[in-house]
């Protein structure tokens, strides 16, 4: 009798021990862990991910070198991954490793910056077109139509850069306002900082900076505290991170923050779409809102065009 129950109390531990080994292993390529935005986009994926004992996700960092995150592609191929989930730091030079492990049958859910062609499963991330464009109609409407702009712009190899770039010249269009001196700072504060610096040597008047993300409107922000004229520029940013974007708005250091989800929720819970053979759409648009000194205690507000 006791060696009965003994023996079905292995058997019921051994099946719950087995029900929790994960079943799928996620590869996860992240370009970089050294803004708040990744660091929040890798805690969102393990948050989701927590939830399903069934999935295992491996992080990787690829510190900011496209060729170490092509690596890391490439490894998660050969360790045989389930899935991969790839936030790019450029286009081009991680395409190749992209449309590589799609070809080979494995589902590859790209994040937030995109690759060239279309060798990939789902493509997940807001419209920064959209974005850049609702940026720039904000900033005419601000300044009355008229004023002179810096634009710092994110990386311009990585699409959302290219795309905020352009949504905010076609918001700007047929208005006074003139973009008089912009600069590739990389999406990196520091080299914000120094970009503004040059920007305040050479123009008397700056009524607004565009920066393609938070950490770089603060950058630019510090520039012109220490040149004694942070108060006579309106400082716009990307991303509204409720610890810095939208932080920034409460304290008055930006005029307004556009919020660029990160989508790592979506991200796994499209991956578990894919492990239960249903077919996910290629691409999925996420919804963004615009913070500003107005809107921020009503919790910001979406952007409508
Ligand atoms: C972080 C970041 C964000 C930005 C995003 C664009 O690396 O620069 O600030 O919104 O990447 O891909």
């Amino acid at each position: 009798m006791i060696i009965r129950h003994i023996v079905l109390l292995v058997c019921i531990l051994s099946f719950s021990a087995y029900s929790q080994t994960p079943k799928w292993t996620i590869g996860m390529s992240q370009c970089n862990l050294g803004e708040p935005w990744r660091v929040q986009m890798n805690a969102d994926v393990k948050k989701a991910a927590e939830a399903h004992p069934e999935i295992k996700v491996i992080f990787k960092d690829a510190q900011n070198d496209a060729l170490r995150q092509s690596s890391h592609v490439d490894e998660f191929v050969r360790s045989g991954v389930n899935l991969i989930i790839i936030s790019p730091k450029e286009a081009a030079p991680l395409t190749r490793p992209v449309s590589e492990a799609y070809k080979k049958g494995i589902p590859v859910i790209v994040l937030d910056r995109r690759v060239l062609g279309s060798d990939y499963t789902c493509f997940i991330g807001a419209d920064n077109k959209r974005i850049g464009k609702a940026a720039g109609k904000w900033l005419a409407v601000v300044l009355k139509g008229r004023g002179k702009i810096v634009e710092l712009k994110g990386l311009m190899t990585s699409t959302p850069g290219q795309d905020r770039h352009s949504g905010f010249i076609d918001g700007i269009k047929g208005t006074g306002i003139e973009i008089i001196f912009n600069a590739d700072m990389k999406w990196l504060e520091p080299n914000a900082r120094r970009e503004m610096e040059s920007a305040l040597a050479r123009f008397d008047r700056i009524d607004a900076v565009y920066a393609h993300n938070d950490p770089g409107a603060h950058g630019a922000y510090l520039a012109a505290k220490a040149a004694g004229r942070d108060k006579e520029i309106k400082f716009v940013g990307i991303d509204a991170l409720p610890q810095e974007g939208v932080m920034y708005v409460k304290q008055g250091i930006l005029a307004a923050s556009f919020e660029y989800p990160t989508g790592g929720k979506e991200a796994i819970e499209t991956a578990l779409e894919i492990f239960k053979g249903k077919k996910v759409p290629k691409e999925i648009t996420l919804s963004s809102r615009v913070f500003t000194q107005e809107n921020i205690d009503k919790g910001g507000e979406w952007l409508k065009e």
